[in-house]
């Protein structure tokens, strides 16, 4: 599939540099065309001849080289890319292009391009989870850049944690997705629900929670990437997302009737979405006054989705948890008689309501666990469709 696609392979200064020379070799035997741009530490690590010898075109070093045929280098480089990965990616690239800079090839190649660009960062484990650098991931994620996240184990420093570069099946199939070569999920239904309800107690006020919708979006958007047919039912309005029908609701009531709707003919069900348990038993007519100095509100229970959906389809739930986070997920895994639960501890640093990032752990039916390191929303959604095109 990555057969006449242009990689602009970025190698920056990490130990890790011998890898892209792996990484290069297999993507020139994929068919792609792979460039290769080294920054100056990179080549401290691994020689231009390396990269040069094993795709089989010239390595591009520095800015000043004049062109072989006129083109300006970086600009030329920018253009061609329908892909630049920059693997392994060293704290400092990741602080240049967070901040604009320019100041050598690799760099102003990126601020030049148009093409979508992956950053595999690779480093000391308390150097990739500093505050600066993870301000200055999530500033490149909200510019739309993909970020493969390092793998936990041991790192050259002899430390063990987060900062292995990612394996390069991971690293190949994050290249996929943004070039569009992969469509594993066509043919595939899936319906994801986002967002926390809102249950009304006057036509003012609702009793709401603060999930904020990300996780159900990135699930929607991931899979639509990979060629399903999507329908996201969401209380919150994150994105435009073209290709998935979205379906607004409030409450759980409404997210129960279009889920019931949507999941006719779907394969999936995967209810990111916090549904309210309780709602206000009564719903008052008019906004209600402060006249006591008290207010009794009495609530009742919501239905439950997950389990008000039978049938064939797989059914995929989140266990947003503060406490014993296995043991209370397994107990909804049983309970709801769910295919998968995604375990997910909210009061973990990076993870939960509002974070761009998440740290899960999937739970199978057959009680296997699969923990994962904390990585961006989109990731993990990535991980979980992995897991439902494993088992489809
Ligand atoms: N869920 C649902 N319908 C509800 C409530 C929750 O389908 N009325 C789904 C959620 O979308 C999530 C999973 O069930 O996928 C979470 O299970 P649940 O036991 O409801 O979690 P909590 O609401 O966190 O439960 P508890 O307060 O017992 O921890």
């Amino acid at each position: 599939m990555l057969r006449e696609k242009t990689v602009v392979l970025g190698i920056t200064g990490s130990i890790a540099a011998y890898k892209a020379a792996e990484l290069a070799s297999y993507l020139t035997q994929a068919g792609a065309k792979v460039e290769t741009v080294m920054t100056e530490a990179a080549q401290r690590f691994i020689s231009p001849l390396t990269l040069q010898s094993l795709n089989h075109r010239s390595v591009a070093c520095d800015m000043w080289t004049p062109p072989e045929n006129f083109d300006i280098t970086h600009v030329s480089l920018a253009q061609i890319a329908d892909v630049v990965l920059i693997a392994p990616a060293t704290a400092n690239i990741i602080a240049k292009l967070a901040h604009g800079l320019a100041d050598d090839l690799l760099s102003s190649v990126v601020l030049a391009t148009q093409a979508p660009v992956i950053v595999a960062p690779a480093m000391n484990s308390i150097m990739y989870l500093n505050q600066a650098t993870q301000e200055n991931l999530a500033l490149l994620k909200k510019r739309g850049y993909t970020i493969v996240e390092p793998e936990v184990g041991r790192l050259a420093c002899n430390e063990q944690g987060q900062g292995r570069l990612a394996a390069l099946d991971t690293i190949v199939s994050a290249i996929d997705r943004v070039t569009g070569c992969v469509e594993d999920m066509a043919g595939l239904k899936v319906v994801v629900t986002a967002g926390g309800t809102r249950e009304a107690f006057d036509p003012v006020r609702f009793i709401g929670n603060r999930s904020s919708g990300k996780m159900g979006y990135a699930l929607a958007e991931s899979a639509m990437q990979r060629g399903a047919e999507v329908t996201l039912i969401t209380t919150t309005e994150l994105k435009a997302l073209s290709g998935v029908q979205v379906r607004y609701v409030e409450n759980a009531e409404q997210m129960l009737e279009e889920v019931k709707k949507a999941t006719e003919d779907a394969a999936v069900l995967v209810m990111a979405a916090a549904v309210a348990d309780y709602r206000p038993k009564k719903v008052a007519q008019s906004k209600i006054k402060k006249t006591k100095d008290t207010l009794l509100l009495e609530l009742e229970r919501t239905p439950d989705i997950l389990s008000e959906i039978k049938g064939k389809l797989l059914r995929i739930g989140f266990a947003a948890e503060t406490d014993d986070l296995v043991h209370n997920a397994k107990r909804k895994l049983s309970g709801k008689k769910l295919d998968l639960i995604v375990a997910n501890d909210v009061s973990a640093q990076g993870s939960g309501f509002g974070a761009d990032s998440n740290k899960v752990i999937l739970i199978t039916r057959d009680g296997k666990e699969i923990e994962l390191p904390l990585m961006s929303k989109y990731e993990v959604s990535n991980k979980i469709w992995d897991w439902v095109i494993n088992i489809k």
